[in-house]
C-alpha cells in the first residue's frame, strides 16, 4: 500500500501542485516547479507572511536585493569559509554522503554489508572505525577521509572566461606542485567568482545604513525579504524539504543589546503561533531549541520551529523537520560588514545619546517548507457513502482558506437551460473582486467536487434549477460537505466573509 507521502506526491502532480523540474528530459536531482495549484499555494503564503510581518505592522519594512552580491559580503559573513558540509565518500559502493548526517554506529564495532552495495554481492565484513558511522546506502564503515565542501554555488561574472584564464597559465600550472596548483586555480578563479546567495539575511545587514538613513526607522525594528536562495546540498530528499533552490522568508529585527533575550522569546512565539492561525495541527508542531554545541558561529541562541512531517523513517515513522528558525545573531554581522567595509554600523539615539551597534533577532523561514507542511497538514483520506449505497474514499486537502490556492469552484448543474449563463455571471462577480475562482462544467456533479476537494477548494458554487427561478444557488462546504441555499447576489460577500478577504 502506497504510503501518505507517496500519496501525497502522486496528487501534487496529478491536480498541478509540484512537478518535477525538466521532467520530460529525465528530471534534475532535486529542483521542483510549481503548477497552477502550487505556485497559488506557495504565494498565499509568501503574501500571508508579508502581509502579517511588514503591512500589519509599522516596525517592520520590507526590501529585496540582489541574488548575487558583492563576493566581499561572503568573506565577511563567514560563508567562504565556513558555510560547508562534511563529505565522505564509500569505498564500497561509492556513495557520497553528508558526515554528519550518516548512521551512527558505537565504534570498534562489527558490521556486515554487501560488496558494491548490490544484493547479489557476497557478504562482507567491517569494523566501524572511531568516527562513529557507517555508509547510509550499504553499511560499509570502509569510507575516504572527510573533506569540507563549500555549499555555495559559484559563477562569474564580466566578460572573463575563468576556462580561458586556466588555459592561459597552463605552462605556469605544470611546473606547480598540487598545494600551489590549487592555490593558483583558486586565485585565478577568484578574480570574476561570485556567489549565488545562500540565505536573504545578508542582504538586510549589508543594507541597515541604507535604510536607516532613508526610511526613519529606529530600534526595535525589523527589514524583511521574500527571496530565492541557493545551496548545492549535497543530500536531498522529500520532494521539496531540501532542494538547492528555494525561497526564504525572512526578517532581521534590530534591537539595543540587553533587550535582545525579550525579543528572542518574542519572535519565537509569534512565529509558533503563525502557523497554527493558519490552520497547521498544534499536536505535530514543536519549537527545538538548540544545544550549545548546534548553535552557528553567529549565534547566541536558536530555535527551530518544526513540524512532524509524514517522511517514513527505517522505522515507518514520520520525522521531525525544521520549517523555521528563529536566532538570536548578536551584533556578529553588522560589527563583521562594518569591520571589512570600514562603514560605521551603529545607530545613535537622539533621545539618550547612545551609539551601539544593533542585536538582531532573526526568524528565518523556508516558503516551500512551509508549502509542503501545508500541504501534509492539509491531506485527509476519509470513507464516504456513494450515490449507489456503497462507498468510496473522498481525497480531500483540508486547507485554511487563506491559503487554498482556489477560493471558489463554480458548476452549471448542466450545460443547457440557462444554467452556463448563470454561472458565468457569478464567475464575473467574483473575478472582477479578485477572489481566485474555477468554472468546471465537466462530467457529473459528484466528480466535480471531488476534484475540487483534492485541490483543497473550500467552497463550490452550484447553479440548478431552481436558480433559473429564484436566483438561488448552493454553497457546498469542502470539510462538512453540507450544503445550503445562498441568493446569488449575495455570493461575492458571502465569499468574502467566509474566506476572510
Ligand atoms: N539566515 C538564516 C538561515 O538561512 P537556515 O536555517 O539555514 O537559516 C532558514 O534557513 C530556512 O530556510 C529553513 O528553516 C528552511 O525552512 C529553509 N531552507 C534552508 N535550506 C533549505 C533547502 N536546502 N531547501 C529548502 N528549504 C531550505
Amino acid at each position: 500500500m502506497a504510503s501518505t507521502m507517496e500519496k501525497i506526491v502522486s496528487l501534487c502532480k496529478r491536480r498541478g501542485f509540484i512537478f518535477q523540474s525538466s521532467e520530460i528530459y529525465g528530471g534534475l536531482k532535486a529542483s521542483y516547479d510549481y503548477g497552477p495549484l502550487g505556485v497559488e499555494l506557495k504565494k498565499n503564503i509568501k503574501e500571508t507572511w508579508w502581509s502579517d510581518m511588514v503591512h500589519c505592522r509599522n516596525d517592520i519594512v520590507g526590501l529585496d536585493c540582489s541574488i548575487v552580491m558583492h563576493p566581499d559580503v561572503w568573506k565577511a559573513s563567514g560563508h567562504l569559509a565556513g558555510f560547508s558540509d562534511p563529505l565522505v565518500d564509500c569505498k564500497n559502493c561509492k556513495e557520497r554522503f553528508r558526515a554528519d548526517q550518516a548512521p551512527r554506529t558505537e565504534a570498534g564495532t562489527e558490521v556486515e554489508f554487501r560488496e558494491g552495495g548490490k544484493s547479489s554481492g557476497s557478504k562482507l565484513k567491517g569494523v566501524v572505525d572511531k568516527r562513529g558511522y557507517v555508509c547510509p546506502v550499504c553499511g560499509c564503515p570502509d569510507l575516504s577521509a572527510e573533506r569540507q565542501f563549500n555549499l555555495m554555488f559559484r559563477t562569474s561574472i564580466g566578460p572573463v572566461d575563468p576556462l580561458q584564464e586556466i588555459a592561459d597559465a597552463a605552462g605556469e600550472l605544470a611546473d606547480l606542485d598540487m598545494k600551489g596548483r590549487m592555490k593558483k586555480l583558486h586565485e585565478i578563479v577568484a578574480r570574476s567568482a561570485v556567489y549565488l546567495r545562500p540565505e536573504t539575511a545578508q542582504g538586510m545587514f549589508v543594507n541597515f545604513k541604507n535604510i536607516l538613513d532613508s526610511s526613519r526607522v529606529k530600534p526595535p525594528f525589523g527589514i524583511a525579504q521574500v527571496g530565492k536562495s541557493y545551496r548545492n546540498e549535497i543530500t536531498t530528499s522529500n520532494l521539496t524539504f531540501r532542494t538547492c533552490e528555494f525561497e526564504q522568508m525572512e526578517m532581521e529585527y534590530f534591537v539595543k543589546p540587553g533587550e535582545d533575550e525579550q525579543w528572542y522569546d518574542y519572535w519565537r512565539n509569534t512565529r509558533l503561533s503563525w502557523y497554527v492561525k493558519l490552520g497547521l495541527s498544534q499536536d505535530k508542531l514543536r519549537l527545538r531549541d538548540h544545544k550549545q554545541s548546534e548553535l552557528a558561529h553567529y549565534a547566541k541562541a536558536c530555535a527551530d520551529i518544526e513540524y512532524y512531517f509524514p517522511f517514513e523513517n527505517q522505522d515507518g515513522e514520520g520525522e521531525w523537520g525544521e520549517l523555521e528558525g528563529i536566532a538570536n545573531r548578536t551584533d556578529y554581522d553588522l560589527k563583521k560588514h562594518s569591520g571589512f567595509t570600514g562603514k560605521d554600523l551603529s545607530y545613535f539615539d537622539p533621545e539618550t545619546k547612545e551609539r551601539y551597534i544593533p542585536y538582531v533577532i532573526e526568524p528565518a523561514a523556508g516558503a516551500d517548507r512551509a508549502a509542503l507542511a501545508f500541504l501534509c497538514d492539509a491531506f485527509d483520506e476519509e470513507i464516504v457513502p456513494t450515490a449507489k449505497g456503497g462507498e468510496e474514499v473522498r481525497t480531500v486537502l483540508r486547507f485554511h482558506p487563506k491559503i487554498a490556492p482556489v477560493k471558489v469552484a463554480v458548476f452549471p448543474l448542466v450545460k443547457r437551460d440557462g444554467m452556463p449563463e448563470k454561472s458565468q455571471a457569478i464567475m464575473d462577480d467574483l473575478l472582477s473582486t479578485g477572489i481566485n475562482c474555477f468554472y468546471d462544467h465537466g462530467g457529473a456533479i459528484g466528480r466535480r467536487y471531488r476534484r475540487q476537494d483534492e485541490a483543497g477548494t473550500p467552497y463550490c458554487l452550484t447553479v440548478d434549477s431552481q436558480t433559473i427561478e429564484d436566483d438561488t444557488v448552493t454553497i457546498r462546504d469542502r470539510d462538512t460537505m453540507q450544503q445550503e441555499r445562498i441568493p446569488m447576489n449575495g455570493v461575492v460577500e458571502i465569499m468574502k466573509k467566509r474566506i476572510g478577504n
